[in-house]
């Protein structure tokens, strides 16, 4: 059997990692940039993370739902005050398309109606209700098309206010930060005025936090920097640094009943152990400050590189747009300089390495751009 063959690969195969490196077979070293789609949030490897994952594989890897789960509590606790919303309460998945799938259907149940304002160029998965909330028709198949999802532009106040006065609608979904649509940043005046409109007109507010999340920005979430607290956050990526794990943070005014949402695999042992192991590491290593701080010094310096048209972001979640495709120096950054990074777009670079990443690590990045982008 082959593979189905939806991924465009790079003929590159990292076989191990450490930190913020990954080696292949042949022992090549490359930064790592990108932390395989930001959900890389504590470094490769993390000899803490090894040893939780390992201790917890070997007593129970696994058990339903169904059954008393004393991680999973362990759990909500201590993320419910890593992240300051010690009042919600969470549900476990095992992506982020299903935290956003789920995030809808809790939005829909609590209202009773049927539609979802999502903005132009959003990405939030690619399970039905998820690729139907994407801006992107590409991926949005003609069973996942539905008009109970309508875009409006990011940033447009007045255009949300117009669409939520029509009625009908359960939710709006927004991301922190739109990572796939190329680090396009909500303005904090523009998650304020969400915030007020979605309470004027009774409707949930989801905040995606699954890229823009997990202290990437330098806050724990993104829209914290707008100071507004969301009905309902969903979160994955770096939540278990690579273990397949999704959440959604539900405020305290929604009801849940038995059967309402469920999964078999969402919040199992081994997931739980993963993210208990993350959360130590951040809070240990003081990771959510070292984003903050080597996110600045990486922008401000890109912002001084000549040939760079526009630095966009906050903390490690970063763009970086030129005025001519970036492919090509993706490729001469990955086969010349050994450094992984990720595109957006035809235009834009993104950076989403771990929040674990230095100064040297940030200092040799900005050499190989600084050289590769004018020559
Ligand atoms: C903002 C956002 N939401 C949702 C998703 C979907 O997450 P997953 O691929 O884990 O389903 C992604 C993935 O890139 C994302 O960036």
């Amino acid at each position: 059997m082959e593979l189905f063959d939806v991924y465009p690969l790079y003929p590159i195969e990292p076989v191990s990692g450490k930190g913020n490196y990954v080696y292949d077979a042949a022992g090549q070293e490359y930064l790592d940039l990108y932390g395989g789609h930001a959900v890389i949030s504590i470094g490769h490897a993390h000899p803490h993370y090894v040893d939780a994952i390992s201790k917890q594989v070997s007593a129970l890897g696994f058990y339903s739902n169904s059954v008393e789960n004393s991680l999973q509590k362990e759990f909500a606790q201590r993320l419910g005050k890593a992240c300051g919303y010690e009042d919600y309460s969470l549900f476990l998945c095992n992506s982020g398309a299903e935290a956003n799938e789920n995030a809808i259907k809790l939005a829909s149940f609590h209202l009773g109606k049927e539609k979802v304002l999502a903005f132009s160029h959003a990405f939030h998965g690619r399970t039905s209700g998820a690729v139907a909330a994407t801006d992107n028709p590409k991926i949005v198949s003609p069973f996942n098309r539905t008009a109970n999802v309508e875009f409006v532009p990011l940033n447009d106040l007045q255009a949300v206010e117009e669409k939520l006065e029509e009625g009908g609608f359960c939710a709006v979904l927004v991301e922190g930060i739109q990572g796939v649509a190329g680090i396009q940043m909500p303005t904090d005046d523009f998650l304020r005025g969400l915030r007020e409109l979605t309470k004027k007109y009774g409707v949930s507010l989801i905040l995606d936090e699954i890229q823009s999340g997990y202290g990437r920005t330098g806050e724990f979430f993104a829209h914290q920097w707008a100071g507004i607290e969301p009905d309902i956050i969903t979160v994955a990526k770096g939540i278990a640094n690579g273990f397949p794990m999704g959440g959604v943070l539900i405020a305290p005014h929604f009801e849940a009943w038995h059967g309402m949402l469920g999964t078999t695999f969402g919040g199992n042992h081994l997931a739980c152990a993963a993210a208990l192991a993350v959360l130590d590491v951040i809070e240990n290593e003081k990771l959510i400050k070292n984003a903050n701080m080597i996110g600045e010094y990486l922008i401000s310096e890109l912002c001084k590189i000549p040939g760079i048209k526009e630095v966009r972001g906050r903390g490690l979640m970063i763009g970086i747009e030129l005025d001519r495709p970036v492919a090509e120096l993706r490729r001469r950054l990955l086969f010349e300089k050994h450094i992984f990074t990720g595109g957006a777009g035809a235009y834009t670079l993104r950076l989403l390495p771990a929040l674990s990443i230095g100064r040297k690590e940030a200092d040799c990045s900005l050499v190989a751009f600084k050289e590769l982008i004018n020559e």
